[in-house]
């Protein structure tokens, strides 16, 4: 806004004083307060269905189990298990189903039954470990025995075994209304020959307490000789009167790893923004290896290796299979309907590391959802990437990572943009209306155009200032007009594009706008909506006539940029362009302040590359994430003085 000030000496040609006034009528003129902030998370989750990708389904189908007394072996399936001696795949009791070091079994199972595994291990030699010796780092008992050629000398040395396993698919519900969940699969481990069927009628020498699934999902390791084989039965419980279907679960046995994986402390993405019917998400860095980068910048959506599961609060969806892979798969497969989630890797957000992103669509407004981002076993990994899996602690079946929610925005005044090309730091929600519900690339060519326009005419001013002259004739030895151009452009998007909240949102740094649009009787619950606020610059209209005139969104309130954009901008400028912050009083209408140490981790307001730490969302306000590396983040009103 135009200030009647005592300010230092203007003396811009007239183009471009004629330049910033205009940014200043268009953009700043609004004296203003922000708030910002925004979505009630809440912790309780509950999930729902959808997504892609089928589920592998393994011999299942030539195994043709049942109840109780399990398997038979048809020929295709023994031909999984060339490297075995025949008589020893012989040597597995009628019913018991020989599993494969490090390779998962699927098995369907009645309600009331125990299905038996049995990884065999042979006295004469170390046939069941050959494969997997390469993956271990550990020292191989089976090979050092070899080579001392003393079998008693190998007998003494222990083993890890890693044991785990995932339901795919529980029964339902028969009638409507069921309030609780079908019980869980146990899990029974024996080491001796004398118990080669555990299981609840057979408790005797078994290697460690049964385990009840949780969620879906467990793992249990023991210790054993390497010619001990390994006895599991998983029983799937008896159901009381009002369920259908049968149990469909995973199994896997191996002596390096666990083949399941589930971490309960990390979500691994980030919210970076939601609208009323969409959210877009971000991981971690994927990598930090530069040479790695590119590969996994560039890889196909349909190649990238994590992918994200979102289901409907208090919907049945995964619910009782939150910790499975194949679970979260299945559940959201049976009904995807509505949802749809489009994955693509970005380098956006800081860096230049690759992360995937993605957009979740379909949903609707004012409600609750849980989201998982499932990454995918270690043979979907793209080449070369063994450090990425290492870090990431990645096995061969895949990871669940820890459940999140979040809640959808309450109206359709805000709509998700980004990948935006010229404004490619901008993702968030956007002043919108229902007529770009369905298609936000043409809000964001509007918004983005516009930025472009501003940006170009502002270069011109810029190419008169002697930027890229010696050193002694450049305005100044900290500052390039790299850094200014830089800085302006992060300013000049992020007040162009005013990050959008509800006008039901109730955070008090939020900033009411375009009341303009409200018809005159209209009322707003828990908002003072009075005729002076009606009238008032800053809460009638919008800080872009072009959100107003073309884009048409009902009121909103804005999260106010944050007011370092400011200063940075001033920074780095020549002062021949006369870019001056707002004073104090003022400033506090127009930009935001960061979050103070009481605050600490709560988005006040805006900046570019801003995301929500779904870590550390707690019911309350939304959270930013520390840490983020963002590039450079201006925003500020930058007023000029006359
Ligand atoms: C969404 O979650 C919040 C916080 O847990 C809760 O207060 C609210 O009632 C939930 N909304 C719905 C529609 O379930
Ligand atoms: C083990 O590693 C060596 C060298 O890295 C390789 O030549 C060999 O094929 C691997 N063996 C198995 C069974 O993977
Ligand atoms: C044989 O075992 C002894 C210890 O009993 C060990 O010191 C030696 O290295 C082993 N030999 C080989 C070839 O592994
Ligand atoms: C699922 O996990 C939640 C939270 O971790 C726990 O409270 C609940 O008991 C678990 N449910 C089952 C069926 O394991
Ligand atoms: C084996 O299980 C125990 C008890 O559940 C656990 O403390 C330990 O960390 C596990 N070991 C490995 C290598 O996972
Ligand atoms: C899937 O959707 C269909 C129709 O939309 C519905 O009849 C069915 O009950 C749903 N199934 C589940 C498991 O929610
Ligand atoms: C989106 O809007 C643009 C510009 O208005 C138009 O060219 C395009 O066809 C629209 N796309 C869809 C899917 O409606
Ligand atoms: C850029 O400058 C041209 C010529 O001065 C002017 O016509 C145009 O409106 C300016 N664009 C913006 C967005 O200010
Ligand atoms: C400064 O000069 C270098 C090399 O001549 C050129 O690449 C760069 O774009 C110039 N910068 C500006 C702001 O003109
Ligand atoms: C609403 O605003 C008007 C004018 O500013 C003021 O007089 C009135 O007290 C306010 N009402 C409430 C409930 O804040
Ligand atoms: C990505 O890497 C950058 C550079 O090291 C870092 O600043 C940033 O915190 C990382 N982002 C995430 C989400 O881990």
């Amino acid at each position: 806004m135009r200030r009647p000030n005592t300010s230092p000496s203007w003396r811009l040609p007239p183009l471009l004083l004629a330049l910033y006034i205009v940014i200043v009528i268009n953009l700043l003129e609004s004296p203003c307060l922000v708030h910002a902030a925004e979505l009630p998370f809440d912790i309780d989750s509950t999930p729902i269905h959808p997504i892609h990708e089928r589920a592998q389904v393994t011999p299942l189908a030539a195994l043709e189990i049942s109840t109780g007394e399990g398997l038979q072996e048809t020929e295709g399936y023994v031909g999984d298990f060339a490297y075995f001696e025949r008589e020893l795949v012989g040597r597995a009791p009628e019913g018991v189903a020989t599993l494969k070091d490090g390779e998962k079994m699927d098995m369907e199972a009645e309600p009331g039954t125990v299905s038996y595994f049995v990884l065999e291990r042979s006295e004469t030699g170390d046939n069941d470990e050959k494969d997997e010796a390469n993956v271990s780092n550990e020292a191989d008992p089976g090979h050092s025995v070899a080579e001392n050629g003393s079998i008693d000398r190998r007998q003494e040395q222990e083993q890890t075994i890693y044991i785990s396993v995932n339901t795919c698919r529980q029964p339902l519900p028969d009638v409507g209304f069921v309030s609780d969940l079908p019980p869980q699969l146990t899990l029974y481990v024996s080491t001796s020959p004398d118990n080669p069927k555990p299981g609840p009628d057979a408790k005797d020498d078994l290697a460690a307490q049964p385990v009840p699934l949780n969620n879906g999902s467990t793992v249990l390791n023991i210790t054993a000789s390497p010619t001990t084989s390994i006895y599991i039965g998983v029983e799937a419980p008896s159901l009381s009167p009002g369920w259908k279907g049968t149990f469909r679960f995973e199994v896997a046995v191996s002596t390096t790893s666990y083949y399941h994986s589930y971490r309960g402390d990390e979500p691994f993405l980030f919210m970076i923004d939601t609208d009323s019917e969409s959210a877009l998400f971000i991981t971690h860095n994927i990598t930090y290896d530069t040479s790695l980068a590119r590969q996994w910048a560039d890889l196909e959506p349909d190649k990238i290796p994590f992918q994200m599961y979102v289901f409907p609060e208090n919907a049945w969806g995964a619910e009782g299979l939150r910790r499975s892979f194949c679970g979260i798969r299945e559940a959201f497969n049976v009904n995807n309907s509505a949802i749809k989630v489009e994955r693509s890797m970005t380098t956006r957000y800081g860096a230049d590391l690759p992360k995937a992103q993605f957009h979740v669509q379909g949903l609707e407004r004012n409600k609750n959802y849980t989201g998982f981002l499932l990454t995918d076993g270690t043979d979907k990994f793209p080449d070369a990437s063994r450090a990425v899996q290492e870090t990431l602690g990645i096995s061969r079946g895949g990871r669940v990572w820890k459940q999140f929610q979040w809640k959808t925005k309450a109206d359709d005044s805000c709509q998700v943009i980004y990948n935006l090309p010229f404004c490619n730091n901008i993702a968030y929600a956007v002043p919108s209306s229902p007529k770009f519900a369905s298609n936000s690339s043409a809000l964001a060519k509007l918004y983005d155009d516009q930025a472009r326009s501003y940006y170009d005419n502002f270069s011109k001013s810029l190419a008169q200032i002697p930027c890229n002259t010696t050193a002694t004739a450049q305005y100044s030895l900290a500052r390039t007009c790299d850094d200014c151009a830089r800085d302006y452009k992060t300013w000049l998007c992020s007040v162009l594009m005013p990050r959008c909240e509800s006008i039901s949102t109730p955070d008090p740094w939020l900033q009411v706008r375009n009341l303009g649009a409200l018809a005159p009787e209209a009322r707003i619950p828990g908002l003072n909506v009075s005729g002076e606020e009606r009238r008032r610059w800053a809460t009638r209209q919008s800080r872009n006539k072009l959100i107003d005139e073309e884009v048409k969104p009902g009121p909103y309130k804005e999260l106010l940029p944050c007011e370092d954009l400011c200063f940075d901008i001033v920074r780095s400028c020549p002062a021949m362009l006369g870019f001056q912050c707002p004073a104090e009083g003022m400033r506090g209408s127009q930009y935001g302040k960061r979050a103070g140490e009481g605050e600490k981790g709560r988005l006040m307001c805006n900046f570019p590359g801003a995301v929500v730490d779904l870590n550390t969302v707690r019911g309350a306000g939304t959270r930013v994430g520390v840490g983020l590396g963002m590039i450079v983040m201006l925003m500020g009103v930058l007023v000029v003085v006359v």
